[in-house]
């Protein structure tokens, strides 16, 4: 009983710290495969409308965050799906 009671606590501290304060900060929350991915099919569905899809590896990770604030508004991305593409791309440098 009293570790089920520890366990809710921390489970709720671990939620509230998850909270990203700015959408930038990328050390707060984790990335998994599948958060990835979900950025993949985002950008996927969204950045080739324009223009071809572009080469994530074209770009410093710097650079993204320029193109993305004037990209983003242009594929209507709420600034969730913004940070998932943004990570998505950056992911495929590494
Ligand atoms: C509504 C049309 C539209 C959509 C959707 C769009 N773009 Fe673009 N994109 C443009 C236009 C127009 C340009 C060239 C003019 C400019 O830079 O604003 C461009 C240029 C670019 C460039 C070249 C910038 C440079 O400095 O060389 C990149 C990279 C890019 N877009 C990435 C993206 C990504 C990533 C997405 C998805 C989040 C996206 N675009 C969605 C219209 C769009």
């Amino acid at each position: 009983m009293k570790k089920l009671v520890v366990a809710a606590i921390l489970g709720t501290g671990f939620l509230i710290s998850c909270t990203p304060k700015t959408p930038a900060v990328v050390g707060t929350k984790t990335i998994t495969a599948e958060y990835l991915a979900q950025g993949k099919t985002i950008f996927d569905n969204s950045c080739g409308k324009c223009h071809d899809l572009p080469n994530p590896t074209a770009h410093s990770a710097q650079n993204w965050v320029g193109i993305m604030n004037s990209m983003a508004p242009k594929a209507k991305l709420n600034d969730e799906q913004h940070q998932m593409v943004y990570d998505y791309i950056v992911s495929v440098k590494k």
